[in-house]
Order: C-alpha cells, then sequence, then structure tokens
C-alpha cells in the first residue's frame, strides 16, 4: 500500500518538500494550506510533471483539513518567515498560534501520524505541537540537524576539494546562533576531519555554519532557504516511512539524556517508522557538553516565553 503525506504550509519550503516526495514515489501527497488555490494550484503542477520525472503517485492541494485523514506523516512547515522590525517574540507568538490550530487539526484527522515540524522557531515550536498533539515524544520530531550538518558538509566538502558525499558530519543543539558543530565528529571518508584541517579552520567553517541560515537570508533579502531544508525534510521523511532507521540528527525529546529534561533539541537519533525510536548519547568532552547546555539554556529561554502565551 502507498504512503500517505500531508505537508501543511504551501510556501516555498512545503511545495518544495511536495515535489521531493512526489519525485522520490516516497508517498500520496496532500499539500494543505489556508490560502484559497495556492495549494492546488502548485499540487497540480507538480502532479502534472509525473510523466515526465516518472513517478505515479497523486499529489492533491486542499484548504481543508479532511483531506488530510489518514495520513502516515505529517509535515508542519507553516508560519511565517520574520520580517523588518519584527522580533523574536513575534514570530514565537505568531507561529505559536499557527503551530497549534495546526497540530490540532492533524492530529483529529490521523492520530496515528508521526509529526514532523519544520517551522521556526524550530526547537520551540516542536515541542508545542508535541504538547498540544498530546503524543508521544518519540512520535513528534523536528527538522534543524540535517540542514546544520549538510552546511557544514558543504562547506568542509569545499575547503579540502572532496566530494561532498564523502564527508559526515554532526551538528547538535538548538537550531540558532548557539547550534554546536562537533568537529570532532566529522570525517571525509573516514578520516577524523581534525587530521585533515587546522583548528583555525574548521572554526572559520563551524562559524559559517552557525551563520548558515542568515547567509542566505542576506541574498535573498525577502525570504529563507527552501531547497537545502526541503531536502533535509524528506531525508527524515524517507527514513520514517522506509523505517530505515537512519542516524540522523534531528530535534527530539529529552527526557534526562545529556542531563536535559523536557526540552526538544538537536540530537543523534535513529529515525524508523515510530519516529524517535532512540536518542544516541555521545561521550562529549567538557567545553563540547559546555556548549550543548548553552545552546539548551537558550531553547528554555524560548520555551519561558511560550509558556507565558498559555496555549497549551
Ligand atoms: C535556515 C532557517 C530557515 O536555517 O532556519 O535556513
Amino acid at each position: 500500500m502507498r504512503h500517505k503525506v500531508t505537508i501543511v504550509g504551501a510556501g516555498h519550503v512545503g511545495a518544495t518538500i511536495a515535489q521531493r516526495i512526489a519525485e522520490a514515489n516516497l508517498a500520496d501527497v496532500a499539500l494543505l494550506d489556508i490560502l484559497a488555490g495556492i495549494p492546488q494550484g502548485k499540487a497540480l503542477d507538480i502532479w502534472e510533471s509525473g510523466p515526465v520525472c516518472g513517478f505515479s503517485g497523486q499529489v492533491i492541494g486542499t484548504n481543508d483539513y479532511a483531506d488530510s485523514a489518514d495520513s502516515d506523516l505529517i509535515i508542519i512547515t507553516a508560519g511565517i518567515a520574520r520580517k523588518p522590525g519584527m522580533s523574536r517574540e513575534d514570530l514565537l507568538a505568531t507561529n505559536a498560534r499557527i503551530i497549534k490550530s495546526v497540530t490540532q487539526e492533524v492530529t483529529r484527522y490521523s492520530p496515528q501520524a508521526v509529526i514532523l515540524v519544520v517551522t521556526n522557531p524550530l526547537d520551540v515550536m516542536v515541542y508545542l505541537a508535541n504538547k498540544v498533539s498530546g503524543l508521544p515524544g518519540q512520535k513528534v520530531v523536528g527538522m534543524a540537524g540535517i540542514l546544520d550538518s549538510s552546511r557544514f558538509r558543504s562547506f568542509i566538502a569545499q575547503e579540502l576539494r572532496v566530494s561532498p558525499q564523502s564527508i559526515q558530519a554532526l551538528v547538535l543543539g538548538g537550531h540558532g546562533d548557539t547550534m554546536v558543530p562537533l568537529p570532532r565528529y566529522a570525517n571525509v571518508g573516514g578520516v577524523p576531519l581534525t587530521e585533515l584541517l587546522k583548528p583555525e579552520r574548521i572554526e572559520k567553517l563551524v562559524q559559517r555554519t552557525r551563520q548558515g541560515g542568515a547567509e542566505i537570508v542576506g541574498h535573498l533579502k525577502t525570504g529563507s532557504a527552501y531547497y537545502a531544508p526541503s531536502a533535509a525534510a524528506v531525508e527524515m521523511a524517507e527514513a520514517i516511512l522506509l523505517d530505515n532507521k537512519k542516524l540522523l540528527p534531528c530535534s527530539a525529546y529529552l527526557e534526562g539524556e545529556y542531563g536535559l529534561n523536557d526540552i526538544y533539541m538537536g540530537m543523534p537519533v535513529i529515525l524508523g517508522s515510530g519516529g524517535v525510536e532512540r536518542i544516541i548519547e555521545l561521550k562529549l568532552t567538557p567545553a563540547e557538553q559546555e556548549l550543548l547546555l548553552q545552546s539548551a539554556a537558550k531553547v528554555k529561554d524560548s520555551i519561558k516565553l511560550l509558556n507565558k502565551l498559555e496555549l497549551f
């Protein structure tokens, strides 16, 4: 039987995820948005590429949550991006209200689905989706670490002039300025990065990774990244739909791991049909552990702001 994925939010991120899932023949897709016509038009356009691109799944666009019924996976991309003059708190409050209503609707129609949250501010939005859904932590997961790691891998590949496919790297922590790229866990075809590059060069790549989202916004001016974010979300979708149990950095619910409780943050996890099936606890150095705790403190600050809104 074919899988079904509902993507909520038909902006650049949502529509590109729909395209990638259709082209990979992973599932039938329902693209849902509150804007009349936008999901219908984009979905029809993607579906009409099927004969050329060689996929046979359905791609429908809708404004009606009833069309999301019985999805195996819900991907939430709905929300606004920060505009000039808006504070981070403004973004948090607006998107929190959106995520709350989206989560209530999708869990009503697909109570068994795994929920994958992409909306920013990421770690706090996935935390909210978990609380509103009433689902166990493992069934609600956030996308950020694969994106941040993919940027780090790309920069390493460029610096060393080797194929990005040979690069493995891990970025943990919250999806923001305090994210924690871990050079000690990066390697080039199995060779530790720390043997190939001087610490000063690695530090430059780490800094560029931390600013990766802002670098794109700086170019685009009116929007943020969507090609790499959609690719990252689809790697997670594939792991969940095909139950392939990949080890991937994802925003996961922590209950004591790394000494942290009741928080979502980027961690190495095993992703399968059950969602986050296991969280891998690394033996971090004191310096790495400190960076992770600083990142957790930032996410906790955002959760405090969220709690003030009294949405759950
Ligand atoms: C990024 C933003 C969109 O990292 O979170 O590109």
